[in-house]
């Protein structure tokens, strides 16, 4: 029987175990699955953990994620095609859900079989080899301290790649007497009340911490950017400055001449796509983008056609995106998709990345993502689902940024899957400051 290995019970891993038992209900013979997990419960880093640095067995803890946050697009975009949202919570609920929510839904599908039978919890898999047609994998049972090898015919790499922080140096950080952390170890805003911040990075992370430490109290927020400025209109407080040039003291100097005393520097300076345990054969080797090269419709490592990686990707599109990669991914395993011969991998990679070079702006960035998403939708029986809505939802997401950044959030959106459209949530995002789940559902029913 053939094996299969999947690394990972973040919202990948739980997609690709999900296609698998969706098969199983058809009466499809799916292979031996195990699933290794390094943390002691499934979610990824919508588990959210107060710990940072490693955990009680020395291991990095992969938690990226902070108390207070918020989904930062429309909850519409990211729906299962096969578990609504409306099925899930019993009524429509608003577009953009707090974390807690969102974890509540990305689990409410798999803990209804005996999927998590499959998962070997608080065990991380520390080594994967390739020989003879097979894997050998290596893994550590954190709890009892003991390795294990195993054999596997494929295996699917789901370990995200927000978890490992790039951490840049900036002349006089050593000095700095205040705080220096990477977005990272950011976990509770309240930590910077009545504190001015500096806040480094242009992309997602620098203007939802930003937002944050703003929301909660913070005296000044001060963004560093690099190459573009996200360029938003901020809110009082809250600035936009070109690039830290230097730490004298606690004062920050931009090289635009801008001047800023600060207790707090918060890296927001992206993430690196590691993987300690692969041999160097089957790493992928990229950045943060949106077609990672050398991945065969984004999922079959071009060198490897056993080895299969999920959510690879820069993302707009998130958890039904991973679904259409993993019901792919699972066609692949159970020889329903045939991998074509090496030119025609090479061509299909090669248009892809250089469609993507072109890109110019989020709208082309928002369309050169959603055809990807058609495309492999197209490959599978992955339910039915309008991708051209949830196109249009990203565009006007954006635009509602551009208008205004503190209000996006409060704008209503329609389903892809079940047509209904989301209610307006009791309390505008920025005076929103209890983010639990009873709260906002209760309110929501009124
Ligand atoms: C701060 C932050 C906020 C975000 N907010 C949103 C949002 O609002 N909306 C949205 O759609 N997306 C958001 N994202 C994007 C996020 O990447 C996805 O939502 C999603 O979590 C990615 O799922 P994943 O399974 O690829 O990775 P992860 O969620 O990172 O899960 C990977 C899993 O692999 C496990 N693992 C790692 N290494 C090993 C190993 N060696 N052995 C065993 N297990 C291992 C980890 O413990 C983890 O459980 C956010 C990301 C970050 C960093
Ligand atoms: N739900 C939410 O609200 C929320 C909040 C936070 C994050 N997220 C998610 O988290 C993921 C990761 O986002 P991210 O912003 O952490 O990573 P990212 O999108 O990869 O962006 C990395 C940023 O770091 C900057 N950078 C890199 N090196 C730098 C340096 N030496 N000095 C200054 N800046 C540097 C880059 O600037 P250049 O452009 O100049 O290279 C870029 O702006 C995204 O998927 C996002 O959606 C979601």
């Amino acid at each position: 029987m053939t094996k299969v290995a999947i690394i990972g019970a973040g919202p990948c891993g739980l997609s690709m175990l999900r296609s698998f038992e969706q098969a199983e209900k058809k009466g499809e013979k799916i292979p031996e699955i195990v699933c290794f997990e390094k943390q002691e419960d499934w979610g990824g880093l919508w588990n959210y953990s107060w710990r940072t640095g490693s955990d009680q067995y020395g291991d990095p803890v992969p938690n990226s994620m902070y108390r207070y946050l918020w989904s930062n697009g429309p909850k519409e975009c990211l729906e299962f095609a096969d578990y609504s949202f409306d099925e899930h919570f019993g009524n429509p609920i608003p577009s953009f859900p707090p974390r807690e929510v969102l974890y509540d839904y990305i689990l409410g599908r798999v803990t209804k079989g005996n999927l998590k039978d499959k998962v070997r919890f608080n065990t991380c898999v520390t080594g994967v080899v390739y020989s003879e047609n097979n894997f050998e994998i290596t893994s550590h049972d954190k709890v009892n301290d003991k390795f294990s090898k195993d054999i596997f015919d494929y295996v699917v790499v789901s370990t995200g790649h927000f978890s490992v922080p790039f951490i840049p140096e900036y002349l006089g950080m050593k000095s700095f007497p205040g705080r220096i952390l990477h977005s990272h170890d950011f976990r509770d805003a309240e930590e910077f009340r009545g504190k001015n911040v500096i806040v480094l990075g242009s992309s997602y992370s620098a203007e939802d911490v930003a937002l944050q430490c703003h929301k909660y109290g913070a005296k000044s927020v001060t963004i560093g950017y690099r190459h573009n400025p996200m360029g938003f209109k901020w809110p009082s407080g809250v600035k936009e400055v070109f690039y830290l040039d230097r730490l004298e003291g606690n004062k920050a100097i931009f090289k635009d001449g801008h001047e800023q005393e600060a207790d707090a520097i918060i890296l927001c300076s992206g993430y690196l796509h590691h993987f300690p345990f692969l041999s160097e054969d089957l790493k992928l080797k990229t950045g943060n983008r949106l077609y990672p090269p050398k991945l065969y419709k984004g999922v079959v490592l071009q060198n490897n056609h056993k080895l299969l990686y999920l959510g690879m990707q820069d993302q707009f599109h998130t958890f039904n995106m991973f679904d259409c990669q993993a019901w792919f991914a699972r066609d692949v395993v159970m020889g329903k998709i045939k991998i074509p011969n090496n030119s025609e991998i090479e061509k299909d990679i090669n248009k892809w990345v250089s469609m993507e070079e072109k890109l110019e702006n989020p709208d082309q960035m928002i369309d050169f993502q959603t055809e990807y998403t058609k495309e492999l939708h197209n490959l599978s029986d992955y339910p039915k689902i309008d991708f051209e809505l949830i196109r249009t939802h990203f565009k006007e997401w954006e635009h509602h940024k551009v208008e205004d950044i503190m209000t996006y959030r409060n704008n209503s959106f329609s389903s892809p899957v079940t047509g209904s459209v989301a209610p307006i949530h009791h309390t505008p995002w920025a005076s929103a400051m209890d983010d639990s789940l009873k709260n906002f559902l209760n309110k929501s029913k009124n």
